[in-house]
């Protein structure tokens, strides 16, 4: 149960409707939310934005637990294998539930592959490293190709038209059919048992409608929104999240500039592990991790055939 920010000192219609404006509908998600990026997103300075960040936190009377207390919650994490051993090295042992999982990189990099193999091993019984659940595939691009999941099922001892079954896809034509389709998800979710929500790609309605910097507080409002709404999914079913986002080739131009790509530091703020791919010889791929709060920065490589992601011995 959450409960309406006007409850908050100092919270009145319009700092409401602001707060509302980049996704923080509740004094939960106030109470969590940085200062700074409430006042870089609403214009709220940032000194009133800490005072209302504080009012949050004492109205919840935020409690501390101890780290075994919070140890025990993590256990209840579940995680959903990539069908390839490096990359769930890299991800101590896959995509984890309760989060958002980005992948980025340039185009060709294997992002959609992922986001079709994962949709595949999700369906997988618990023992061989997935969820038993289902997935909730919303696709901007027009790339979802069931023919790829016919081929990739079989490989993971899935009848091709069976994992079909277990896909729900959503075309999302602009970004408010986008976040319309994850505001109403809770129904699919229930209905379907959905483990893995898969947003590919995340950005690029937003980066396409709302271009130039005279749009990008917009822009990045109205990414926060959907992305936390997301996380909000993620957190309330006990699912996992992995969103694409396309990104030119040189990642020291990413590192070194937050607002390229677009949805730089909204996606830095909310997604809770990020994965950077790139092209390598032939078919072969790099996944690096960054910003990850419990994996260390490790790189894998692994490549992409008919039968979808494998590892490179295979
Ligand atoms: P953008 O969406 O354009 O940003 O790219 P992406 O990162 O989503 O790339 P995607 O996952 O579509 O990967 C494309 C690559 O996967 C291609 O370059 C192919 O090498 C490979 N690929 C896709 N389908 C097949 C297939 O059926 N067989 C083989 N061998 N490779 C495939
Ligand atoms: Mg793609």
């Amino acid at each position: 149960m959450t409960h309406a920010l006007e409850m908050i000192n100092g919270i009145g219609p319009t700092i409401a409707s602001k707060l509302r404006g980049i996704g923080i509908t509740s004094i939960e998600a106030l109470a969590v939310t940085p200062p700074r990026f409430i006042s870089e997103a609403t214009g709220i300075s940032e000194k009133v934005a800490i005072q209302l960040c504080k009012n949050a936190r004492e109205l919840l009377n935020i409690t501390f637990i101890t780290a075994d207390e919070y140890f025990k919650r993590r256990l209840s994490i579940g995680k959903i294998t990539t069908g390839c051993k490096a990359l769930d090295n890299l991800l101590d042992g896959g995509i984890e539930t309760g989060a958002i999982t980005e992948f980025a990189g340039e185009f060709g990099t294997g992002k959609t592959q992922i986001a079709h193999q994962l949709s595949v091993t999700v369906q997988l019984p618990k023992e061989e490293g997935g969820l038993e659940g289902a997935t909730l595939y919303v696709d901007t691009e027009g790339t979802f190709r069931p023919e790829r999941i016919v081929q990739i099922a079989p490989r993971f001892n899935l009848d091709g038209k069976e994992a079909l079954r277990n896909i729900v896809f959503a075309r999302a034509y602009n970004s408010d059919h986008q976040m319309l389709i994850i505001d109403e998800a809770s129904n699919v979710i229930e209905e379907h048992n959905v483990k893995l929500i898969v947003v590919d790609s995340l950005i690029g309605h937003f980066r396409g409608e709302f271009p130039g910097r005279e749009n990008l507080a917009l822009r990045q409002q109205k990414l926060n929104r959907h992305i936390r709404q997301l996380l909000s999914l993620a957190d309330a079913y006990n699912l996992a999240v992995i969103v694409t986002n396309q990104v030119m080739a040189n990642p020291a131009i990413f590192f070194g500039n937050p607002n390229k790509p677009a949805g730089g530091h909204v996606l830095a703020h909310n997604c809770t592990y990020r994965v950077w791919l790139r092209k390598a010889k032939g078919n072969k791929r790099v996944a690096r991790i960054f910003d990850s709060p419990m994996h260390p920065e490790a790189e894998c490589t692994f490549q992409i055939n008919e039968i979808g992601i494998v590892d490179i011995e295979e």
